[in-house]
């Protein structure tokens, strides 16, 4: 027997036991002689120590014990002493006496040492079945498989069907690019791996399943970032007969047994709702941070009749003004308001327009602009005081929305990171400066997202959720006449904390809708019947009306995690070039094997 118990069960209680503890060497202590070893298995850590003068010639045998060594440990649990308990420890109260040891297998010196979160990441990943063995992404491990147990159970007791999908398919459209699996066996033919099982669980609902859901591997091609991998989990789920509103009371109930279950959270339901408009609008973004406000605040009435010509250039064409008060930042340095500027610019900004609100006085290259009626209707409308920094964006809607929505986050990344170093803030503290804002949980749904967006640079409308998403029922109309901008889709998505955790929508079901909304989006009767014939098709024996949701899984883990990037909760995930450095993919193949795939790579050689 290599163990009776893990190396985190032995309390005071079993003081006088004997036990067996399997496990890695955690690290090695000699104190005069005694040999301390902290022994590692997936529940966690106990002190085992070796004793001359219990046991000579092992304490002598423990010498060669290294780290990351695996060995079998029989001992007497005893109390510590008054004084050496550890507090942080489950086990610190306790400590095996080692009477037998036995060396299962022996460990190379590790590439970093493996209790510490420091360390490059790409050493890390190259040698992932050693970072794994972290607490922390034991942790993180335990916690995703915790998740996806509640979630099955959930939908199971709700009536959903876990049936599986295939990975070999046809390309569906969800904005990225496919990745592609050539056939042998159809020459010049590619199978494409889903980026989501988007048509298939549609084809379930005309399959009259009525309820499905999937742990779905999803694959896209697309840059990646630190919520993003090329492959991915969703909680894939749709249903018959269903109204946004039986949606949004599934998911609250699913995501409140998930809160429950991983951190014993009851999260307040239903949810909040806000229109993409005004998500827009008060906040500069589609997965609004609801944790604070710092909101955008129109100003179009203020300058409308300005001296100011940047702002009253950006009315008269048609665009607008809003401002955010970020609160005691009037502190911010003229490098902070120089990158600040160029990154308004990077998204599309002419400049940003600031006044710092220090010693009483309004700090601003353009208030001398400003009449005093304005003035007053700024501090009015801006609350604004002592220690503000005010941002003003003139514009297009879309490009003042976007950037000062990016500003507002980046304010908020700014004074988190000084208050970590120690800074002080003057009271009242806004909310994102005060205790307490870490923890908040602010979920939210968006809703009544446009259909169609229009592509300058392709010369298209583009679906904003997918093609097959169904427009609201009161703007059919508007999609008959054209006014393609104004249609707004029966789409919503579940944020948390400013992340997209999830979306979905209701879908069309009739053939002829379909078809038209593939019209709309550029695509002509013989590449309709070409890429979705299949689709079109089975609308046309008897579709129910139906809807879904996908969750994004390991976003979903990674905020419950506290984890910044979902590469924590990922088993084996992918670096930010999209490669496994561990088992170095992607990588060359043999020129046969592309041969009996009659590929040739126009690749040059590096
Ligand atoms: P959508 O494209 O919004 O919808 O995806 C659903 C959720 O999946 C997560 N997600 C990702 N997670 C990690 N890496 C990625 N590259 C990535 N891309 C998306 C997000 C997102 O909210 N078929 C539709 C769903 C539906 O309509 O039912 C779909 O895939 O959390
Ligand atoms: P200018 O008159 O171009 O020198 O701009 C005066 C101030 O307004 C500078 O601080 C610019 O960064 C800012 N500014 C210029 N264009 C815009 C704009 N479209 N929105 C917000 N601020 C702007």
């Amino acid at each position: 027997m290599y163990r009776t118990t893990s190396c985190n069960s032995l309390r005071p209680e079993h003081a006088g036991q004997t036990a067996t503890l399997a496990g890695w060497v955690s690290s090695r202590r000699d104190h005069g002689g005694v040999i301390f070893i902290d022994l590692r298995d997936r529940e966690g850590l106990t002190q085992v120590v070796f004793r001359p003068e219990e046991n000579a010639e092992l304490a002598q045998a423990s010498h060669s014990l290294r780290s990351e060594d695996v060995i079998s440990v029989s001992g007497r649990v005893a109390q510590r002493l008054a004084g050496t308990e550890n507090p942080r420890l489950a086990t610190g109260a306790i400590e095996l006496v080692a009477s037998e040891l036995r060396v299962l297998n022996k460990a190379d010196v590790p590439p970093f040492p493996i209790d510490s979160d420091s360390g490059n990441e790409d050493l890390r990943l190259e040698h992932r079945y050693l970072d794994l063995r972290r607490p922390m992404m034991t942790r993180n491990l335990k916690l995703r498989h915790r998740v996806t147990k509640t979630i099955r159970d959930f939908l199971d007791v709700e009536g959903f069907l876990e049936i599986e999908t295939p990975v070999l398919s046809k390309s569906t459209p969800e904005g990225a690019r496919d990745f592609l699996v050539p056939s042998r066996l159809s020459p010049g033919r590619f199978y494409a791996l889903p980026q989501a099982p988007q048509q298939y669980k549609q084809l379930l609902m005309v399959g009259g399943l009525e309820k499905y859901f999937q742990v779905a591997k999803c694959f896209r091609d697309e840059d990646l970032r630190a919520d993003r991998q090329p492959e991915f989990t969703q909680i894939d789920l749709e249903a018959s007969f269903v109204t946004p509103e039986d949606i949004y009371k599934l998911v609250e109930g699913l995501l409140g047994s998930v809160f429950k279950a991983a951190k014993n959270i009851d999260i307040p339901t239903p949810f909040p709702r806000l229109t993409y408009q005004d998500a827009m609008n008060r906040f500069g973004s589609d997965k609004p941070d609801t944790r604070f406000a710092m909101e955008l605040t129109a100003l179009d009435d203020v300058f409308a009749a300005s001296q100011f010509k940047v702002f009253r250039g950006a009315l008269d064409s048609g665009g607008c003004v809003k401002a955010i008060n970020a609160k005691q930042f009037a502190s911010i340095t003229t490098g902070q308001i120089e990158d600040l500027t160029q990154m308004a610019k990077n998204f599309g900004a002419k400049g940003l327009a600031f006044i710092k609100v220090e010693n009483g006085e309004w700090k601003s290259p353009i208030v001398k602009f400003f009449s005093e009626t304005e003035k007053a209707a700024l501090t009015e409308r801006l609350q604004i005081q002592e220690g503000d920094l005010i941002l003003f964006g003139a514009d297009r809607w879309e490009i003042v929305c976007e950037v000062l929505g990016r500003i507002r986050l980046r304010v908020l990344e700014i004074q988190r990171a000084q208050l970590r170093a120690g800074h002080t803030f003057a009271e009242p503290l806004p909310p994102h400066l005060s205790p307490g804002f870490e923890e908040k949980l602010n979920f939210l749904w968006v809703v009544d997202f446009p259909l169609l967006a229009f592509s300058a640079e392709e010369n298209k409308w583009n679906a904003v959720h997918h093609p097959f998403t169904r427009p609201l029922a009161e703007d059919l109309s508007l999609l008959e006449s054209g006014q393609f901008e104004k249609v707004r889709a029966q789409a919503y998505d579940v944020v948390l904390n400013g992340v997209e955790v999830g979306g979905g929508s209701i879908r069309i079901h009739e053939p002829a809708l379909q078809s038209r909304m593939f019209d709309v989006l550029g695509v002509d009767a013989e590449h309709q019947q070409l890429m979705f014939g299949h689709i079109l098709k089975a609308f046309s024996f008897g579709a129910p009306p139906h809807g879904g949701l996908a969750l994004g899984l390991d976003r979903l883990v990674m905020l419950l995690c506290g984890a910044d990037s979902i590469r924590d909760v990922i088993a084996f995930p992918k670096n930010n070039r999209g490669c496994d450095l561990m088992s170095d993919s992607p990588s060359e193949v043999d020129f046969k094997q592309l041969r009996e795939l009659y590929i040739q790579s126009t690749a040059k050689k590096s």
